[in-house]
């Protein structure tokens, strides 16, 4: 099957994460049908078949081997039968396609294996009642609801596991997000007292099966019956990769390669690491930044169109100084290691807005005329009513923040993610500040070195959540477990200070 064209951007690129249509390389379907035609399968199911990646591929196993196999599934979106019909499936094999929701009406009888690549729906691009629904199964099943945060494909792994008969193998290619959202303890300590999970296999950027995405896709291996207390955790390190076939084929005995790195993991430890993180990840002996500093996320404007802006705007609309303050919004805008005067003045010259505008929550007839006149238009536009603003009293109040001396952009590919701020500048949501814990130039400037160093960047991938090509997301209480290594500190001759009582309020 020719690859699938990903539209870049878009309406229809929308349309295809609305819909969760992006499809599984051969040589990962390929693989994963592999680990579950093993044994007595005369049947294998796909929940989302979409234009068939698994039934092409189990079709390929079972004739490799010489067994029939019968193709059976459910897909949302019957036109993209179409796709399937023209990668060269048969009617025949498409004729036990069920055109029902998978998870809301799943089917009544149990699998021997299952195969999916279910669509990944984020929590935010569903319902309220669909959400609603798929949180009360949740909460059936597993005695607990999950956070709201867990997407559709969660919800697509559980009802599979239901649906798994006896001895029955499922393999699943999800978004790291399974095992590094909120949710993921619960879910996979739920997981793991109930199936057992033979193996995790990751893809280095490189490797990724979605070269074009941004998500970080993770194999889970799992088989209804007692749970053990280890597993196999791979790291696929090249694309189209034969190796990753004949591993998991071979029920996990065929030896390592530069292709694939294998690891046998304890459970125990697999689920306190994360299972999409390198073995020992979250063994965190070593000091971390929570002993040298604290964090948080940058101001949250709620219309950075209003409060956000540029010189120019600012003088046309003669507001005083002191309601402004310099600040930074995108993290494009900066693109090296400082943010500094000069950093300012150039993107002032090319138009970027450069300036908060931080009301305080005095009552809005006691600012001077030109503050009233600018707030007013700003009740005009609505912008009080907006999901953020209401929440503030006054709604023009600015959050305030104290000036960070260092900066994080907290979502990107770029190795430059600690910024040293020596233009004095509030950053908005771009970007998370960093407060040492002490205040003179030589501890910041020494933690500074610590954090810009590539170990200590290398890092971020222990406690980050991944999105594919490298990118990585960090949240501001996760930064402030970003492990420092004792090698990096003792070079750079630093020795952590306990952390003040009154931080700990952050
Ligand atoms: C990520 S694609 C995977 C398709 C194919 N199995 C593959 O791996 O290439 C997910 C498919 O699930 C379908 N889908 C979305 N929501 C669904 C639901 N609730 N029940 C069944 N299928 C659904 C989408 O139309 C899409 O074709």
């Amino acid at each position: 099957m020719q690859k699938q064209k990903l539209p870049s951007s878009g309406v229809a690129r929308e349309l295809l994460r609305v819909k969760g249509q992006f499809w599984t390389p051969d040589w990962v379907a390929e693989a994963m049908a592999a680990y579950v035609l093993k044994g007595e399968v005369k049947e294998v199911f796909d929940p989302a078949v979409g234009a068939g990646a698994f039934f092409r591929a189990a079709k390929k196993i079972a004739a490799e081997s010489g067994k029939p196999i019968a193709l059976s599934g459910t897909e949302l979106n019957l036109e993209v039968l179409q796709q399937a019909r023209q990668s060269g499936l048969t009617e025949s094999d498409l004729a036990n396609v069920q055109r029902r929701d998978f998870v809301l009406q799943p089917p009544q009888q149990r699998f021997k294996a299952i195969l999916a690549n279910p669509p990944y729906i984020r929590h935010h691009r569903l319902s309220g009642e669909v959400k609603a629904q798929l949180k009360k199964y949740g909460a059936l099943l597993i005695g607990e609801p999950l956070d709201g945060r867990a997407g559709l494909h969660i919800y697509f792994l559980l009802r599979a596991l239901e649906l798994l008969d006896d001895d029955g193998r499922l393999a699943f290619l999800m978004p790291a997000d399974t095992c590094e959202g909120i949710f993921a303890n619960r879910l996979w300590r739920w997981i793991t007292q109930h199936y057992r999970l033979d193996a995790v296999i990751t893809f280095s950027p490189a490797a990724s099966p979605f070269p074009q995405v941004d998500t970080n896709p993770i194999i889970f291996l799992l088989r209804k019956s007692a749970p053990t207390p280890s597993f196999f955790w791979a790291k696929c390190n090249q694309a189209e990769s034969s190796h990753l076939k004949e591993w998991m084929s071979s029920e996990f005995h065929r030896a390592a390669s530069t292709e694939l790195s294998v690891a046998a993991r304890s459970l125990e430890e697999g689920l306190t690491t994360g299972l999409s993180r390198t073995p020992g990840a979250g063994k965190n002996l070593s000091p971390v930044l929570a002993d040298f500093a604290t964090v948080m996320r940058g101001i949250a404007t709620g219309a950075n169109e209003f409060f956000f802006l540029t010189a120019a705007q600012a003088k046309a609309l003669d507001l005083p100084h002191e309601f402004l303050l310099p600040a930074i919004g995108r993290t494009r805008d900066v693109s090296e290691e400082w943010v500094t005067q000069e950093t300012i003045k150039q993107l002032e010259t090319v138009g970027r807005p450069t300036l908060l505008f931080s009301p305080d929550g005095r009552p809005l007839n006691a600012f001077p005329l030109p503050v009233a006149t600018y707030l007013r238009q700003g009740e005009a536009l609505n912008l009080h009513q907006k999901p953020l603003i209401s929440t503030r009293r006054p709604w023009y109040k600015m959050e305030t923040r104290n000036v960070p001396p260092i900066l994080f952009a907290y979502l990107g590919r770029r190795h430059t993610r600690f910024i040293r701020n020596l233009a004095g500048v509030l950053p908005l949501t771009g970007f998370l500040c960093v407060y040492p814990h002490q205040k003179e130039a030589d501890y910041i400037e020494k933690l500074w070195q610590v954090l810009r160093h590539p170990q200590t960047v290398a890092n971020l991938s222990r406690i980050g959540k991944s999105y594919g090509a490298g990118a990585i997301k960090v949240e501001p209480r996760a930064l402030e477990q970003l492990p420092l290594s004792d090698a990096v500190l003792a070079k750079i001759g630093f020795q952590p200070v306990a952390k003040p009582a009154q931080l700990s309020l952050y």
